[in-house]
């Protein structure tokens, strides 16, 4: 009899704010600033402890904390067997350290590279709020984080960054080798990062509702389309870091539909302005 694979269970998209894990971590959740936004991951939470999925596959951008501008790696791969919370100027957060699953990481990065997809494996790296704040919105504050966690950093800091239909691309190629595994371990796809908002020049301040709407309307519906956008429009509509949104085309691109499989379930759609300089956005797909 053949052992069954692992299998990709759900993506889970979701805005990065720094000043989000502040909130938390100084107890200030109920503010009237804050209240709606942590409102709308509460359904989060819930479902996440009703779906806790043995490894999360966690697309990010580092922000310069792990990497400096002396090496920008395009596509890189956590594959230690953690990794630390970083000191981005004012301490660590007080997070779980994360666990990373180095033989499921060891194993896409042989099969994605292989997909012709140059991946930088990382044995060792710090991880900003890029990637703890989204477990933060969706675990909570735990002991320890639920479950093990594939840290995968992305450029999208120091340009060129990827476009959006090199990141849908990579997303099969993720897929395939996540379900190539000969373990029966459970998947979520991550994709982390935007929405709209620009952090510096004379558009910084800039949130665009409707680019947004439109954005997780494509992203739910027709994301091979949405691939197809150009990273101009994305700086033009969104922001100049509003490009942190190729990311989530990762994640999409690993869902089972993109091959041939059956639409995702949206289980919960959340948009919420202001969060510090950004507008917060908020997708669950499970796979049925
Ligand atoms: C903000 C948003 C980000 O995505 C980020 O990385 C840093 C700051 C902000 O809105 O303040
Ligand atoms: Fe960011």
């Amino acid at each position: 009899m053949t052992k069954p694979n692992a299998f990709i269970s759900a993506s889970v998209y979701t805005s990065h704010v720094p000043a989000i894990g502040v909130a938390i971590d100084l107890g200030n959740t109920e503010q009237a600033y804050w209240q709606a936004l942590f409102k709308g991951y509460e359904p989060s939470k819930q479902w996440m402890k009703e779906n806790k999925p043995d490894v999360v596959f966690l697309v990010y951008n580092d922000h310069a904390t792990a990497f400096s501008l002396e090496m920008i790696p395009t596509f890189a791969i956590g594959c230690a067997e953690e990794f630390k919370s970083a000191d981005e100027g004012w301490g660590p957060r007080p997070v779980p350290v994360v666990k990373g699953h180095p033989e499921l990481a060891a194993h896409i990065a042989q099969s994605v590279i292989q997909q012709d997809f140059d991946l930088t494996i990382v044995n060792k790296m710090d991880v900003d709020h890029g990637l703890t704040v989204p477990l933060s919105l969706m675990c909570g504050e735990p002991d320890a984080w639920p479950c093990a966690v594939i840290p995968f950093a992305v450029n999208v800091v120091q340009y060129p960054a990827p476009s959006g239909r090199r990141c849908f691309e990579l997303g099969k190629a993720i897929r395939k080798a996540i379900e190539s595994y000969d373990r029966p371990l459970n998947v979520q796809i991550w994709g982390t990062g935007g929405m709209s908002h620009q952090l510096q020049g004379a558009r910084a301040g800039l949130i665009n509702k409707e680019f947004d709407n439109a954005f997780l309307d494509r992203l739910i519906a027709d994301p091979d389309g949405l691939a197809t956008m150009p990273h101009i429009d994305y700086v033009r509509e969104a922001g100049s870091e509003g490009i942190e949104l190729v990311m989530w085309l990762i994640a999409r691109g690993a869902m089972a539909d993109v091959a041939g499989g059956a639409t995702p379930k949206l289980v919960h759609r959340f948009y919420h302005v202001p969060a510090s300089n950004t507008a917060v956005g908020h997708l669950i797909l499970e796979n049925k």
